[in-house]
């Protein structure tokens, strides 16, 4: 009896994500994350061949993002949904073929950030013909607001966008966000996302119950942290999380951003930043919690054993 209810429990235990469409990406990887989302590794802008059969042979990547238009595919004229940044309309990649190849794959989620509507309602045959296959992360992601500062682009319409992808693939992760104008590019380089436009989030995701992420962008979410417990609080029937992003050269308070994410908590952010960010975070967080460790150990012990204390840290560290 009890081995049959063993035998059922590690089944179960298998069959938690294994088969899953579309499973939640903390628990997909959990057995490398642990609960740590920021542990989360990323590859950008995947939309053509010699970079998706790279990012497969890599097995340190777990996310792979790419974007969706509608254009056409070598000297074929059908308009098809294939994998290209805007103002490409070309690719050698389908969404059709890359898709495929992530099926075939198994191993890594996918971030699809559709730039139009029309991209989106063009993919969801494609979406309803693989969905069982895909039993991996799946999020689908468009800007459906407009936000920080004063941003001008368009966003997709967010009406059509979630009741697309809930009839489409309602297990998906919904990665919904708003545009944003900011960066050296813009000669931005300050700014936040203001109490209204999260509270015109809060209202537009009221009648989804998909899980949702909500993609940030760095140097404008460390500008007004305390927004953000708000709306994950407010949304958390959805199991709201934030994806930090950041393009290359933006302004970022590093420091600011650390305390947002140790805010949020590391179980509620991922973090897909580029490399050099990345690093900076990693230092930071580092060296504030040895100086944190320092100064509480200056107080509680004062300086003479604080000297002692690090020599038999430093003995230790050594003979380990
Ligand atoms: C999460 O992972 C990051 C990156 O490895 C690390 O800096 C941080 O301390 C971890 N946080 C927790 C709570 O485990
Ligand atoms: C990518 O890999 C596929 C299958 O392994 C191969 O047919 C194709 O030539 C490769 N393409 C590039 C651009 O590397
Ligand atoms: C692709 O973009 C080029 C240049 O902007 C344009 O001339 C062409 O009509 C576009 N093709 C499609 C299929 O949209
Ligand atoms: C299209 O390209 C393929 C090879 O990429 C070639 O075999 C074919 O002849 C081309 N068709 C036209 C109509 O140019
Ligand atoms: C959505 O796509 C379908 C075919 O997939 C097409 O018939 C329809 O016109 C499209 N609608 C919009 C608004 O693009
Ligand atoms: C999904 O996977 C099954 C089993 O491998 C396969 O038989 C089926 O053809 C796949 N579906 C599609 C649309 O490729
Ligand atoms: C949510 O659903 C209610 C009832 O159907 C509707 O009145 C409201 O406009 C919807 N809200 C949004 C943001 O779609
Ligand atoms: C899909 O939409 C229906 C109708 O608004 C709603 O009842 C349902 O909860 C939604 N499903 C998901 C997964 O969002
Ligand atoms: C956020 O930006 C607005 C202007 O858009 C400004 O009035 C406000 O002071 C900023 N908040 C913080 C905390 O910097
Ligand atoms: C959000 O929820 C967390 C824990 O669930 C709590 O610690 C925090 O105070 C809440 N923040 C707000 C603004 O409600
Ligand atoms: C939130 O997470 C819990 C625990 O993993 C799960 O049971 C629930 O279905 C999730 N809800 C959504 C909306 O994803």
């Amino acid at each position: 009896m009890s081995i049959f209810f063993c035998v059922l429990a590690v089944f179960g235990l298998a069959q938690a994500t294994m088969g899953t469409v579309a499973p939640d990406a903390a628990t997909f990887f959990d057995s490398t994350i642990h609960g740590n989302l920021t542990k989360i590794t990323w590859v950008h802008a995947v939309n053509d061949f010699k970079k998706l059969n790279q990012t497969l042979d890599d097995e340190s990547i777990m996310m792979v993002e790419a974007d969706v238009v509608l254009g056409t595919v070598g000297n074929s004229s059908e308009i098809i949904p294939i994998m290209a940044h805007p103002p490409d309309n070309t690719s050698d990649l389908s969404l059709a073929d890359f898709l495929t190849a992530m099926i075939k794959h198994k191993k890594k989620g996918i971030k699809l950030d559709f730039k139009t509507i029309e991209a989106f309602n063009g993919s969801l045959e494609l979406l309803t013909k693989h969905r069982e296959n895909m039993t991996f992360p799946v999020w689908l992601n468009a800007d459906i607001l407009s936000g920080p500062v004063d941003a001008d682009t368009k966003p997709v319409d967010s009406k059509q966008f979630l009741s697309l992808a809930n009839k489409t693939l309602p297990e998906s992760t919904l990665s919904i966000g708003w545009t944003t104008r900011y960066g050296i590019l813009k000669v931005i380089i300050s700014g936040n996302y203001s109490e209204a436009q999260i509270d015109e989030m809060i209202k537009t995701v009221s009648n989804t119950s998909q899980p949702i992420t909500y993609p940030v962008r760095a140097g404008l979410a460390a500008g007004d942290i305390a927004v953000w417990s708000k709306l994950l609080n407010s949304t958390a029937d959805k199991n709201a999380t934030l994806t930090i992003w950041s393009a290359e050269g933006d302004k970022v308070d590093v420091d600011q951003l650390i305390k947002l994410i140790q805010e949020v908590g590391y179980d509620r952010v991922y973090v897909d930043v580029p490399e050099k960010l990345r690093k900076q975070l990693a230092g930071s967080a580092t060296s504030a919690s040895i100086s944190t460790f320092l100064l509480l150990s200056s107080i509680f012990l004062g300086n003479v054993l604080l000297a002692n204390l690090l020599d038999f840290v430093n003995l230790n560290v050594i003979s380990a």
